[in-house]
């Protein structure tokens, strides 16, 4: 048998022992040498040389880490650390959390408790809507969609739909943030580690206000993108339907696409049928000027794509579109369209150029791709019956 015990020891000690000093692994030099810990190792042991586990426990010796045990309030200073220490793109300006039942604009204490179910089973379901001018834009359409999320997913709602609307719209003023994105989720809520959600207290409703500031992708994204098909499975019509937190196939086909060069993958349905990104809809303009798109029955139904849908009878009313149709698209039907564009709420309307093999339009973004892009930036600019204002 062998004992390896850890003693706190003063760093002036005389014990012939080896110490390990050792530190934690922090994002802010200053504090990592405050946190050094100096623990001596001091090995009682009974263990013969021709022990198997000798080496091993040797080796362990000098990799083990001693963990401190924090308080709360350090826990907190080292949130606040490691949350002023992040230098991303991306900034969290406010959270609502109906288990404090009210707003913070304190990054460190925007967090979801470890046994709320929809961190470890995934049991969640969220939705978005874009600030735009200190107006959400198409936040009814996206609420639609965000209970319908919860009905599918057994989820009761903990207020009413007025009530969550009347908190999402005070969590974005609350945030002073006039343009950026408001995300919110429905949980099972917190309980225990079950799978069942029977012990969950309560379902909770989260709600983050994300001001993005990397406009450069935005440019990026105007002078078209390209996308592979994905390899990764597609989910089943009846979970992809739902915009619940599973998003792991969702996140592999981002990668893979990723790995390749590209922008996204593009899924296929059970039947080789075109069906969308990982985070977006697809459509297509044909040779003969008609704007076509898969239909909505084993994919999510996009808020983007349905409203690009309504904006592209002006271009028909113009003369430039022949047709708009929802249908089922074949890869081949895809690959020669004149056009294939992105359709989604963070890309809104997005140009692909190229798609596997085939290029679109000598590689360059299509015609109608950017007259519909244009019609709902305007929209999301100026159309009254579809934004809703935030009084700041
Ligand atoms: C899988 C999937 N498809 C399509 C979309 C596009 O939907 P929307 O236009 O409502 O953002 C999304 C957006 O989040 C998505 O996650």
């Amino acid at each position: 048998m062998a004992f390896l015990r850890f003693l706190p020891q003063p760093l002036n000690s005389s014990l012939s022992t080896d110490f390990l000093h050792h530190h934690h692994r922090l994002p802010y030099p200053q504090q990592q040498q405050q946190h050094r810990l100096n623990f001596a190792v001091v090995k009682t042991t009974a263990l013969s040389d021709s022990h198997p586990s000798r080496t091993l426990l040797d080796s362990k010796t000098q990799v083990f880490d001693a963990v401190p045990l924090l308080s709360s309030s350090q826990a907190y200073e080292r949130m606040k650390a490691f949350r002023e220490n992040i230098k991303g793109k991306q900034q969290y300006l406010a959270m609502y959390s109906s288990i404090f039942g009210g707003i913070t604009t304190d990054p460190a204490v925007m967090i979801i408790p470890m046994d709320d179910h929809m961190v470890h089973r995934g049991h969640g379901v969220f939705d978005t809507a874009a600030i735009m001018d200190g107006y959400l834009y198409e936040l009814d359409q996206h609420l639609d969609r965000f209970l319908n999320s919860a009905s599918r997913s057994k989820i009761d709602l903990p207020f009413d739909r007025e009530s969550i609307r009347r908190i999402l719209i005070q969590t974005v003023s609350a945030s002073k943030c006039r343009n950026g994105s408001l995300r919110y989720w429905l949980s099972a809520g917190p309980g225990d580690f079950n799978l069942s959600p029977s012990g969950c207290h309560q379902s909770v409703l989260y709600a983050i206000v994300i001001q993005d500031m990397s406009p450069a992708a935005g440019a990026v994204k105007s002078r078209g993108v390209k996308v592979i098909t994905s390899s990764i499975p597609i989910k089943h019509p009846k979970f992809a339907i739902t915009k619940s937190v599973n998003y792991l196939p969702n996140v592999l086909s981002k990668m893979e696409a990723e790995e390749a060069g590209a922008f996204a993958g593009i899924w296929l349905d059970d039947e080789g049928f075109v069906a969308e990104g990982p985070n977006m809809n697809v459509a297509f303009v044909t040779k003969e000027k008609e704007l076509i798109m898969p239909h909505f029955d084993k994919i999510l139904s996009g808020c983007t794509a349905k409203r690009v849908l309504t904006l592209a009878e002006r271009l028909i009313e113009k003369g430039k579109l022949r047709g708009i149709r929802k249908k089922n698209v074949t890869v081949e039907e895809g690959k020669k369209a004149d056009e294939m564009m992105l359709l989604g709420s963070g890309v809104l309307v997005c140009p692909v150029v190229q798609w596997d093999e085939k290029i679109f339009g000598d590689g360059k973004p299509g015609d109608i791709t950017e007259d519909l892009l244009n019609l709902i930036v305007e929209d999301m600019k100026s159309s009254p019956s579809i934004r809703t204002s935030v009084l700041y």
